[in-house]
Order: structure tokens, then sequence, then C-alpha cells
């Protein structure tokens, strides 16, 4: 037994030297000292000895039992000192590093002047409403005064989804559903995407409209042209000059279209007014009485007027882009400049 013990002893020493880790020691702590383990075997057999030999190898087996112990808890200690002093050191945090900046999104452009015209007609008493891009044709043609067959059809290229069904060439059905449901007096924008079939720099399938509708009593061209005015001068600066040059669309009688001083040449003429000194950035005009017929209106009692303009013709005008497209390829250079 006694050489036993040497050899658990030298056993112990070697895999002490050898435990790298806790699970290491606590393996080597239940290999000895657990009750099947080694150690502890040994002690229990120390019965069957004589008792000459029973004294002497006892107390070496029980130091060798101590030993151990401690040996095991040392090393633990160790171990974990060693292991906190890793992780302070990996945690440590330099405070002299330059500091790492948060890069914020933001609105895109059309969104951005899409908030400016909001907060401008908000402000003019004018509530927000929305009407579906899956149109049908009755609210985007036939209900806005333009029959099938009529010439007016043409300066829309549209996408039909059925015989009766279209995507939304412009924001105005907007008007017919608002006035279907409300009655006069009626006061709302109609923000949203409308579709053409044409696709060059200056035209894009998709695009964005905003609708405006101001139907009450003894409502005139002049309250079209105050609004319009205030509107310009919010949207492009108080010293815009503008004009209002006579015009058509089939659901408004008069109509205007609304221009203004061409900012790059200030009205001399230059590549970008095509040489007129001017740029259109709204159509316009008082509700044509056959609209209201629709809507079950008394053309008798109230008058109106509505107003159609391109948010993305904006946006180009107010900061200078030649190119729709650049609004939907998503390049980050471009976008970040707004
Ligand atoms: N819907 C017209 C278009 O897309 C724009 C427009 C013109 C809207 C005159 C109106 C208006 O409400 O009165 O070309």
């Amino acid at each position: 037994m006694k050489e036993e013990l040497e050899k658990i002893r030298e056993e112990c020493q070697a895999s002490l030297a050898l435990a790298k880790s806790e699970l290491d020691l606590s393996e080597l702590r239940v290999r000895m000292l657990g009750r099947k383990g080694t150690l502890t075997q040994l002690l229990k057999r120390l019965g069957t000895l004589p008792e000459s030999d029973r004294k002497e190898i006892g107390r070496q087996a029980n130091e060798l039992k101590r030993e151990l112990e401690t040996q095991i808890e040392e090393n633990l200690h160790h171990l974990r000192e060693a292991e906190r002093k890793e992780a302070l050191r990996k945690e440590k945090i330099d405070v002299t590093l330059p500091g790492r900046r948060k890069s914020f999104g933001k609105k895109h452009p059309l969104t951005q002047i899409l908030d400016e015209i909001i907060q401008i007609f908000l402000r003019l008493g004018f509530e927000v409403v929305e009407g579906p891009e899956v149109e049908l044709d009755y609210y985007n043609f036939e209900a806005l005064n333009i029959p099938k067959g009529h010439p007016a059809r043409e300066m829309q290229a549209t996408f039909f989804i059925s015989e009766d069904v279209v995507l939304r060439t412009h924001t105005s059905p907007v008007q017919v559903r608002t006035m279907e449901k409300k009655k006069p007096p009626v006061r709302v924008i109609c923000p949203g995407a409308v579709y053409r079939c044409d696709s060059d720099p200056t035209h894009s399938p998709m695009f964005h409209q905003v609708e405006g509708l101001l139907v009450d009593q003894g409502i005139t061209f002049s309250d079209l042209k105050g609004i319009l005015t205030v509107f310009v001068h919010h949207m492009f600066g108080k010293e815009t000059k503008l004009r209002f040059r006579p015009s058509f669309f089939p659901f408004t009688e008069p109509s205007a279209e609304i221009d203004i001083e061409c900012f790059i040449c200030e009205g001399k003429g230059c590549g970008v007014c095509s040489g007129t000194g001017w740029l259109e950035i709204l159509g316009s005009g008082m509700v044509d009485p056959a609209v209201y017929q629709f809507v079950q209106y008394d053309r008798e009692q109230v008058t109106g007027f509505a107003f159609g303009m391109g948010i993305e013709r904006i946006a180009m005008l107010k900061y200078g882009i030649n190119d729709i497209r650049l609004f939907f390829t998503n390049d980050l250079r471009f976008l970040k400049q707004f």
C-alpha cells in the first residue's frame, strides 16, 4: 500500500502540473477525492492493514489528501485570477482613441419635398387624404370629364390592368373619391404615386404627385391665385416671380398652368427653361361643373378650384437635378447630398 500511495502522489503531482483549466482541476478532484476516487478508496482500505503500518500510512495518506485539496484550491484561485486579469486587459477602454460617429439615415429627397408641400398646405387649412394606386377607369377618367374616346386620354400613356381598371395616371381621381364621401366645404391635398408608360431623363414610369382641391360656396379664381401664390412663395422663396398661363384640362374650366421665373437664367432664357425664361410647375383650374354632377354636388351652390403638381419635377427644379432616375436608383452618393 505504501508503493500505491507513492504512485498516487506522483500521479497527483503530474496531473496538477498539467491542469490548465477549472475543468481539469475538478476532474482531478473527482478522480482522487471523489466518493470512488483513488485516494478515497485507499483511505477506506486502511482498516485492512496490520496495526503497525496503519498509523504511518494513514498519516501519510491523510496528509496527501490535505495537500491535494489545498493545491487544487490554490490552482483554482490562480486560474481565476489570471482569467480576471485577462478580461480586464481585454475590456480596457482606450479613452484617447478618436470617437466613432454614428451615421444617421435621413429622409429621401422626395419625402423631404413632400413634407415641405404638406406643411405649407396644412397651415392653409388643408387636410391630407389618400386614394388607391390601382384605380377604376371611372375615377381616373370618366368622372373627371374624360369619357372613353376623348382625345385627352392620349395625354396620359396609361397602364391598363383590365378594360376598367388602370394604374392611376394622376392623383386627380382622389378629388372625386373625396367629394363622393364628403359634402362641401372640402379642403384637401392628396399625395401619392402615379404611373405612366413613359421613361426618359425627365419621365419615370412611376412618379409622385400632390393633388389639391378646395370647394365651398363663393370660391373664385382669385382664391386659386391667392392660395397658389402663397404656396409658390413658401416653396421657392418670397421673391419668386410667377405667372398664370391659360391652359386646358377636361376637369377644370377655366384652367391655368403656373410657371415660375427660371432661376438659372433669371428669365433671360437658357437650356433649362428651353429659352422661355419660365419653368412650369403645376396645373390648376376652377372645377368644371361637369365633375360636380358625378358626385351629386349642386353646381348652382358651390364652386371650387383644383391643382396638381409633380413632386419629382419640383424637387428637380429646386435642387437642380437633371435626371429623374437618380431618385430611384438608391445611389447613396446622390441621396446623401440632401
Ligand atoms: N392631373 C393633371 C395631370 O396629371 C394635373 C392637374 C391639372 C391636376 C389641373 C388638377 C388640375 O387638379 O386642376 O397632368
